[in-house]
């Protein structure tokens, strides 16, 4: 069952290139840059019409919408909004015919989202589901929608499913607007970064061993650590956190970097663990001052970069991990890999079962 790994978590980290391929598969036509989406064929003019995209979600797959959330903005030309479920219910904000909201689930019985999703269809607007598991609640009771096709996800904690349901969503948004000329460039650009990615989730895979050594070295056995991550990255360093705190029981906390001096900067000396996102992309000037803010008061990042980056500062750096580049948008693809290695070994290093976090379910079915 666990194919030779010791966890299931293990496992699914390791699928990544299979389960984004599959994602993928029967849906980008690589050679003419063309996406096909069966499920959404019949609704995509409704789509289209939609003045504002509102996504739903929780944990792990929240942070999936946050990671395409400008993409989404920047193809379409319409507004997004990204709500965890339980808070979206906690306002019951308005909701317009015209909007089209987007539910993304692994499970697709998380009851938050469930209960969102009652409250949209009485509000009458067009419902899509973003959904691992075929037949789930979410996948019938929606109007339309993507299957993320990642496979079973046995682990408590979410990783294989992350990486999928970015995928989804960015054939989404690229389906979405390829009726808008002066996207043709960026589009094509962006489907040659997607064939790529299983490749280069294998190289960062390759370096497990290394990611291991810096993780025992620099974290294990700590109370407290921060990722920092902008831009793009921002999702990176959500999740990235979030794994680290499920399975290891390290707090651990996913700052925007543009906030460290709003409040964070206060918690840094040498002592406290920082991991910080900064693959090249057009924040990198601000991410790299925002590295130099961190090491002036003696904190030593573990810094996760891009290949062969003459920019990086790596003299006050604990370690560097070097990841290959991509498309910006694509990027944190990419990096989420390390953060997910490094949970796992933290978890296993302090004797816990990365498969079974204490305190958590797979599924939520409760609010
Ligand atoms: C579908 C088949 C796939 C087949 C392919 C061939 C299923 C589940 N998928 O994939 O096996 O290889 O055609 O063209 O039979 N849906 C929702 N909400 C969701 C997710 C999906 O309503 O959250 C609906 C879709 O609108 C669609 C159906 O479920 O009607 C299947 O969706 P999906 O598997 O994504 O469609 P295809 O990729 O076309
Ligand atoms: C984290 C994790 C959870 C889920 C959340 C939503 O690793 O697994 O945060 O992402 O409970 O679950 P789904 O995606 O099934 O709605």
């Amino acid at each position: 069952m666990k194919g030779g790994y010791d966890h299931f978590m293990m496992k699914e980290i390791s699928e990544q290139p299979d389960s984004t391929f599959n994602t993928m598969r029967g849906r980008i036509d690589f050679k003419n840059k063309n996406i096909i989406l069966g499920g959404i064929k019949q609704y995509l003019s409704s789509i289209r019409r939609s003045r504002r995209f509102q996504m739903i979600a929780c944990g792990t797959s929240y942070h999936s919408c946050l990671a395409v959330r400008s993409l989404f903005e920047e193809l379409t030309g319409v507004p997004v909004s990204v709500d965890l479920a339980s808070d979206f219910m906690d306002r019951s904000p308005p909701i317009f015919r015209d909007d089209t909201c987007i539910f993304v689930s692994q499970s697709g019985e998380t009851a938050d989202s469930m209960q969102v999703l009652k409250y949209c269809r009485a509000a009458g607007c067009l419902n899509v589901g973003v959904v691992n598991s075929v037949g789930s609640s979410i996948s019938r009771e929606t109007d339309c929608g993507v299957h993320i096709n990642a496979g079973p996800e046995i682990s408590v904690a979410s990783t294989k499913a992350y990486s999928s349901q970015f995928i989804a969503l960015v054939m989404l948004a690229l389906k979405i607007s390829n009726n808008v000329i002066d996207n043709r460039e960026r589009h094509e650009e962006i489907i040659n970064g997607l064939e790529e990615i299983p490749n280069l989730i294998s190289k960062v895979l390759d370096k497990k061993d290394e990611i291991r050594d810096i993780s025992l070295k620099y974290l294990h056995g700590k109370d407290s650590m921060l990722v920092v991550g902008r831009g793009y990255q921002y999702a990176s360093a959500l999740e990235g956190a979030l794994k680290i705190k499920e399975i290891s029981y390290i707090h651990a906390e996913g700052i925007q970097a543009g906030e460290l001096k709003h409040g964070t900067l206060a918690l840094i000396d040498d002592k406290m663990p920082v991991v910080a996102f900064a693959t090249q992309d057009s924040f990198s000037p601000k991410v790299n001052s925002a590295i130099q803010q961190i090491t002036a008061r003696e904190g030593r990042p573990i810094i996760i970069m891009s290949e062969g980056d003459k920019m990086i500062d790596q003299s006050k750096a604990s370690a560097c991990i070097e990841v290959p580049k991509t498309v910006d948008c694509l990027q944190g693809l990419v990096n989420v890999v390390p953060l997910q290695l490094m949970s796992y070994y933290l978890s296993v290093a302090a004797g816990n079962n990365p498969d079974r976090p204490r305190n958590l379910a797979k599924s939520v079915t409760v609010e």
